[in-house]
């Protein structure tokens, strides 16, 4: 008999544990009928970004100011032609619309910011055009010497309150895992309202150009290595927090999920591997899942879910210090003696 694949997250009952994550694939009625084809048991849609918003805002005070006869600088400094007003928002919140319409799967919407504000109503207009949850994913480049540490949290902590307060739909929230203490800063983001944490945020590091003498934007795909920061904090808050666990970075493979789940995720994400292979990467993804857990006598994700996490392994220490010192002591190089 062919093991049980479901899981629970964000409150659905989920075919499988493989969920398209936010990205380009998501952002299109054709894309996402494609991805439903293929098996996606929910999809997140592209982030809606704190600046589109707050542009669109700042574009429609300036053309308020200038039909009242009033022109006021704006502090963007640039606005395009009337005609292209109303995009990004509007447009936003009708791929809502249509998806709800024409998928019969959960629709996860996004909202990708970084301070609290206005904006954050953004939160509720995506719940009123039909998403079954929202994903927050809060990107932050802590760059300014003089924000401590503690300013960060809260700055987190503020949004996701904020966005909270704004919706009855569940909140996945989105995080980086550059945090000093970061399981601390897992529970606290769980008692601000977030029903899962999805981890991790990949940060693209921006490249020099020597020839240009220019800083460029660099967005590589991930390879099934960077699983490894995910798995290891999943599998330590794992039992401990009052929430769920989406796993985004790296997942390319079935044994990538395998892993993933064995750590204690409810749910993997992939991104680049669909990016690369196409959408059809999916089914094989979900039918490679399905023979490595017969082949290996599991009935259920379920029974696999969390059994390598900290408190079930059998070598606790290995998540913390004492690997570390492990891997650096066992290392041979071949060309040290
Ligand atoms: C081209 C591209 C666009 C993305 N857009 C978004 C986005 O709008 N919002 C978001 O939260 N993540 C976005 N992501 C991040 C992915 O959802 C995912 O978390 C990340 O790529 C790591 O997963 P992967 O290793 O499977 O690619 C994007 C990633 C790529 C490659």
């Amino acid at each position: 008999m062919s093991a049980d694949l479901t899981t629970r997250y964000l409150g659905f009952e989920l075919a499988h544990p493989i969920v398209p994550s936010a990205s380009p694939l998501t952002g299109s009625i054709a894309s996402l009928r494609k991805l439903e084809a293929a098996g996606a048991p929910a999809v997140v849609l592209p982030s809606l970004f704190e600046e589109q918003i707050v542009h669109e805002a700042a574009e429609l005070a300036h053309l308020v100011e200038s039909l009242s006869g009033s022109f006021i600088e704006s502090p963007g400094g640039y606005f395009p032609e009337l005609d292209t007003y109303n995009t990004g928002p509007d447009a936003y919140l009708r791929l809502i619309e249509d998806a709800k319409r024409e998928l019969h799967i959960p629709i996860i919407g996004s909202l990708n910011g970084s301070t609290r504000g206005g904006w954050v109503h953004y939160a509720r207009l995506i719940e009123d055009a039909g998403a079954d949850a929202l994903e927050l994913n809060i990107y932050v480049v802590a760059a300014n010497p003089m924000f401590t540490a503690s300013d960060m949290e809260t700055q987190y902590l503020e949004l996701v309150e904020a966005v909270n307060d704004k919706i009855n739909i569940p909140l996945a929230v989105k995080v980086s895992p550059y945090f000093s203490a970061f399981a601390n800063m897992a529970r606290q983001l769980v008692d601000a309202g977030a029903d899962a944490l999805v981890m991790f945020n990949r940060f693209y590091q921006p490249d020099f150009d020597i020839d240009e003498m220019g800083v460029t934007p660099n967005l590589e795909l991930s390879t099934s290595h960077d699983l490894r920061l995910p798995l290891r904090w999943i599998a330590i808050l794992f039992g401990r927090l009052h929430t769920q666990f989406a796993a985004t970075s790296g997942v390319h493979t079935a044994e990538d999920v395998v892993k993933l789940l064995l750590a204690g995720a409810d749910v993997t994400m992939t991104t680049a591997a669909l990016l690369k292979y196409g959408p059809g990467h999916l089914t094989e993804l979900v039918c490679d899942l399905e023979r490595w857990l017969d082949d290996n006598d599991y009935s259920s994700v379920s029974q696999l879910r969390g059994s390598l996490s900290q408190t079930n392994a059998p070598d606790p220490a290995a998540f913390e210090r004492h690997n570390y010192m492990k891997a650096l002591t066992t290392f041979r190089s071949p060309t040290v003696a």
